[in-house]
């Protein structure tokens, strides 16, 4: 895991498989199954990592042997997906974390405006930790809007972390600016925005290599 100079909530997950996996997914030959599957694998692989701080607490249990105090989650874990793309990566968290709540929102940026557009949100009563997916930071403003959403329901920024998979300098600069106590966890950042504010390198858009949409 490394860091960058200028965004200090930035962690960029640099471990071989996530990078092997993220490099498949860019090709554009990879197909939508295939696609699919590599977001889920590198979902879990980052959720490893981004859980590393989750607090515990104990519990009395018996083993065959003897009885012990033993390490359990202290509070709920919610995965909190945003439509469309969100839904792969949440999958590898949900097999790692089987009891996180789960939550959605659905997001479409606008061709003409490139700003966000909601059109749907459910989100758990009681989130708890609040895991929040979604593959592509590009411009920022789909992360932005929808933590502001997580915390206009009264959770604590401290209790946020982003996972996207590919992030860019511009988009993280809006991010920060706007949530600087929120950390973004991601497996790349890339060179810079095209003019359609499509990421380069980037793999294209998420949500249609996903589902083969485009
Ligand atoms: C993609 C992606 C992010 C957003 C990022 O979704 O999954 O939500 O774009 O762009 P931004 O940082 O410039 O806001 P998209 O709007 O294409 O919707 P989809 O997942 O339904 O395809
Ligand atoms: N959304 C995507 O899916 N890909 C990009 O490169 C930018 C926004």
């Amino acid at each position: 895991m490394s860091e960058t100079n200028e965004f200090p909530n930035l962690r960029i997950l640099d471990h071989p498989l996530i990078q092997h996996k993220l490099s498949l997914m860019r090709d554009q030959q990879t197909a939508p199954i295939q696609f699919r599957q590599l977001l889920r694998e590198i979902g879990l692989l980052m959720g490893y990592e981004i859980t590393r701080d989750l607090p515990l607490s104990s519990m009395d249990i018996q083993t065959p042997i003897a009885p012990m105090r033993a390490p359990t989650l202290a509070g709920p874990v919610s995965i909190i997906s945003i439509l469309r793309a969100g839904l792969g990566m949440a999958e590898g968290l949900r097999e790692l974390i089987p009891s996180a709540r789960e939550g959605h929102i659905g997001l479409y940026r606008d061709p003409e405006t490139r700003q966000p557009k909601e059109y749907f949100v459910k989100l758990p009563e009681e989130p708890g930790r609040v895991l929040m997916v979604d593959p592509m930071l590009a411009t920022g403003g789909s992360a932005v809007h929808a933590v502001n959403v997580v915390l206009g329901r009264g959770v604590p920024a401290s209790e946020i972390r982003f996972l996207s998979l590919v992030t860019v300098p511009e988009g993280m600069r809006v991010f920060t600016q706007a949530h600087p106590e929120v950390p973004v966890f991601t497996a790349a950042l890339d060179s810079h925005l095209n003019e359609k504010a499509y990421i380069v390198p980037g793999l294209g858009d998420a949500g249609d290599r996903m589902f083969g949409t485009q």
